[in-house]
């Protein structure tokens, strides 16, 4: 017991002061670890709380919270856009096909509330899905690392946007690559960042073309286990058949589908992925290498991962005087 406690706290510190030192000239914005330390100094805290009791309640919780970071960083950068509802005539980012099933609003929501509560007008709903992403990554995951500090709230959020620069799942690895670049990411980021479908699952919408559909030589697609395809075909119906309301959800990692661990990878090598987007990492020569590597070093890929995730949260921050603290999360002031 002793021993195994060293283990972690050695492996602890080993990924701290890896995510450390890459943050440093990683960023070139004024991002700061424990930003709210004078003014909020449980605001921290206080996200902590309110996504270990929504995991809790659902451990699913934790896959949405991850994934609304993603999409929110993407999309005019880290600045809480994709939380904005829609106003009279002007869809929000939240309405576009592309953020099907994002979920964790109430959770944000929630975490917002309790910091007003304490300190009104301080903490940036930018900020809280940061942290609550991080909170998620442990919550899933047991990795812990820093997150620094200091985004602020964006004033905009339009439907079109969502779908100009979020990834699709069916790009091959010179899409994914170029998308990723547009936002200040390595194609090695991208592969490592791409494990967080480790956990979580996808509607059969948006892959189901690999079952029935792929081309006109192979109805399925041949980059996929033949039995893993037979197993989603019992889950999802053929394309012509789904309707928004007839869309089931699969699990992205089924032997281990809340845990975050390197078992994408795995599922990579072993033409298990589900999304086109997610075998192409295996298929193609650009990034074959680095799923190899992380299918067979989970440390590595693990430190790795909370790295790029730090850096995904800086990605166009809104800081100093631009942008604002939202009241609500939902509603610009
Ligand atoms: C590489 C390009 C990527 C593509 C094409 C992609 C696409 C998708 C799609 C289509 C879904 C399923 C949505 C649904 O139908 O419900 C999904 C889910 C998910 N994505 Fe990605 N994604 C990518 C990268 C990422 C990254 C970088 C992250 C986070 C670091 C991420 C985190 C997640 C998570 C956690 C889920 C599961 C959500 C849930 O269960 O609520 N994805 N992604
Ligand atoms: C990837 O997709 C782009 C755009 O559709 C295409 O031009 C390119 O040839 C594709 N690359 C590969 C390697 O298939
Ligand atoms: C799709 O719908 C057709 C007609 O309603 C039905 O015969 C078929 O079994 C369905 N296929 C799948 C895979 O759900």
């Amino acid at each position: 017991m002793a021993s195994l406690l060293f283990t972690s706290l050695a492996l602890l510190q080993i990924i701290m002061a890896v995510v450390l030192d890459l943050v440093k000239p990683a960023i070139s914005v004024p991002l700061k670890i424990g930003f709210y330390q004078t003014a909020c100094p449980s605001a921290e805290t206080m996200v902590r709380n309110t996504v270990t009791k929504a995991l809790a309640a659902d451990p699913a919780m934790a896959a949405a919270l991850i994934r609304l970071h993603f999409h929110d960083c993407f999309v005019r950068g880290c600045e809480a856009s994709i939380l904005l509802d829609s106003k009279p005539g002007i869809p929000a980012e939240k309405e576009s096909t592309m953020n099907k099933g994002v979920q964790g609003f109430e959770v944000i929501d929630e975490a917002k509330a309790a910091i007003e509560a304490q300190c009104p007008n301080t903490v940036s709903c930018a900020d809280i899905i940061a942290f609550a992403a991080r909170d998620s990554v442990f919550g899933a995951g047991g990795l812990l690392y820093a997150v620094p500090g200091g985004r602020r709230d964006g004033l905009a959020s339009l439907i079109d946007e969502a779908a100009e620069n979020l990834p699709g799942a069916f790009f091959n690895s010179t899409e994914l690559r170029g998308n990723f670049a547009r936002k200040g990411l390595s194609m090695e980021e991208m592969v490592t960042l791409s494990g967080a479908h480790s956990i979580g699952d996808s509607h059969c919408s948006a892959f189901s073309k690999r079952l029935y559909s792929f081309s006109a030589r192979f109805p399925q697609d041949p980059s996929m286990d033949a039995a893993y395809a037979e197993t989603l075909k019992s889950k999802c119906p053929r394309p012509r058949n789904l309707t928004d309301s007839v869309d089931p959800v699969v699990a992205f990692d089924p032997s281990t589908p809340a845990l975050l661990d390197n078992n994408y990878y795995k599922n990579l090598v072993s033409h298990r992925g589900l999304l086109a987007s997610d075998q192409e990492l295996w298929s193609s020569g650009l990034t074959r290498k680095m799923v190899k590597y992380n299918r067979n070093h989970p440390g590595a890929w693990a430190s790795k991962f909370a790295a790029a995730m730090v850096k995904m949260g800086s990605i166009d921050v809104m800081v100093g005087r631009n942008g604002e603290i939202r009241n609500n999360c939902r509603d610009v002031n």
